[in-house]
C-alpha cells in the first residue's frame, strides 16, 4: 500500500529540510515544494525514492494550481504542511510597500489559499493541515509588526477554519516555533537574540514537536519555555508583557536604529 502523501511547502528552509527528513522515518511520503532546484533536488537524494519535488513560486496562483494538480496525480494529499515563510525585521516606518505586501502575502495569504485548494483532497483522505506560525503570532514583538500581523493572522484562520470543520474528519493544527536556527534569521536578528539571552532552536527541535503534535490529538502546540509561557501570559494580561518588552527595548533598538530615533 502506498504510504500517505504530505505536501510540504517551504521544503529547502531549514525547518523544511529538518520536517522532510523526519517525516519519511515515520512513514510519509513527500511533494517537497520550494523555489530552488539545487536544494530541492539534494534534499530530494536524502529522502530516497518516496521523494518527488516541485519547484514554483507560491505567490503564483496558476503555480499552486499545478501543486495542487500534481498532488492530485501522486493520489492526492493526506496533510499539507504551509511552512514557507518570510521575515524582515526593521522599523516599521522603514517598510517599503513591497515588503509589506510580500509579507503578508507569502506569510499569510499564500498558506490561506492552499488551505481552500487543498481541503477536498485533505477532507477525501481524512487528513490534517498543518499551518507553521510562530511564537510572534500570539505576541506583538517591536521591529516585527508585519511578521506578527501575518502570524497573527494565520493563527486566527487556522483557529477559525479548525472550529469550522470540527464536525468533519480532518485536523487543521498550528505549530509554533520560537526563535529557531535558520537561514531567516539575520546576522543581526542572531546578534539581538543573544543579547536578549533567547534561546534558538535546532530545526529539529521543530520536527519533533511537528511529530508529537501529529500523533497528540491537540490542535496547537507552542515550542520552548518561557515563550510558551509569554504567549498564555500575553493573551491573559497583555500589560504585563508590555512591560516586559519595554524594559527590553533599549536593547532591541540597538540593533534596528530606524527614522523615529533619528527625528526623520
Ligand atoms: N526560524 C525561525 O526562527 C522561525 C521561528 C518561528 C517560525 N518560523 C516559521 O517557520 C517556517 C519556516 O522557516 P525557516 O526558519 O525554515 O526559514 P527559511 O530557512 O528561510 O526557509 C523559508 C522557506 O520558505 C520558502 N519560500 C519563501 N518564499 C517562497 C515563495 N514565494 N514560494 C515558495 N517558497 C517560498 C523558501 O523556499 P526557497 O528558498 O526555495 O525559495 C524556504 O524553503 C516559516 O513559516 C517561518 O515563519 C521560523
Amino acid at each position: 500500500m502506498n504510504r500517505p502523501l504530505c505536501v510540504l511547502t517551504g521544503a529547502t528552509g531549514g525547518i523544511g529540510q529538518a520536517v522532510a527528513l523526519k517525516l519519511i522515518q515515520h512513514g510519509w511520503r513527500l511533494l517537497l515544494v520550494g523555489r530552488q532546484q539545487a536544494q530541492l533536488e539534494a534534499l530530494q537524494l536524502k529522502c530516497g525514492q518516496d521523494c518527488e519535488i516541485f519547484i514554483g513560486d507560491l505567490t503564483s496562483a496558476q503555480t499552486r494550481q499545478k501543486l495542487l494538480e500534481h498532488a492530485k496525480s501522486l493520489g492526492g494529499a493526506t496533510m499539507l504542511i504551509n511552512n514557507a515563510g518570510i521575515n524582515v525585521m526593521q522599523g516599521f516606518s522603514e517598510m517599503t510597500e513591497q515588503q509589506i505586501d510580500d509579507l503578508l502575502i507569502v506569510n499569510l495569504s499564500v498558506p490561506i489559499k492552499l488551505c481552500q485548494l487543498f481541503l477536498p483532497q485533505i477532507l477525501a483522505n481524512k487528513g490534517s493541515i498543518v499551518n507553521m506560525g510562530s511564537s510572534f503570532g500570539s505576541i506583538g514583538y517591536p521591529y516585527q509588526t508585519l511578521y506578527c500581523a501575518s502570524k497573527f493572522g494565520l493563527r486566527g484562520m487556522t483557529e477559525a477554519l479548525a472550529r469550522e470543520l470540527s464536525h468533519c474528519d480532518v485536523k487543521i493544527l498550528y505549530l509554533a516555533p520560537r526563535a529557531t536556527d535558520t537561514n531567516i534569521n539575520s546576522v543581526q536578528v542572531r546578534a539581538m537574540n543573544k543579547a536578549l539571552g533567547n534561546t534558538m532552536d535546532p530545526p529539529d527541535k521543530v520536527a519533533d514537536a511537528l511529530i508529537s503534535l501529529l500523533k497528540s490529538g491537540n490542535s496547537r502546540s507552542y515550542i520552548g519555555f518561557p515563550e510558551r509561557l509569554f504567549v498564555k501570559l500575553n493573551g491573559a494580561f497583555p500589560s504585563l508583557v508590555d512591560n516586559a518588552i519595554a524594559k527590553q527595548l533599549p536593547k532591541i533598538k540597538s540593533f534596528f536604529a530606524d527614522k523615529i530615533d533619528q527625528g526623520e
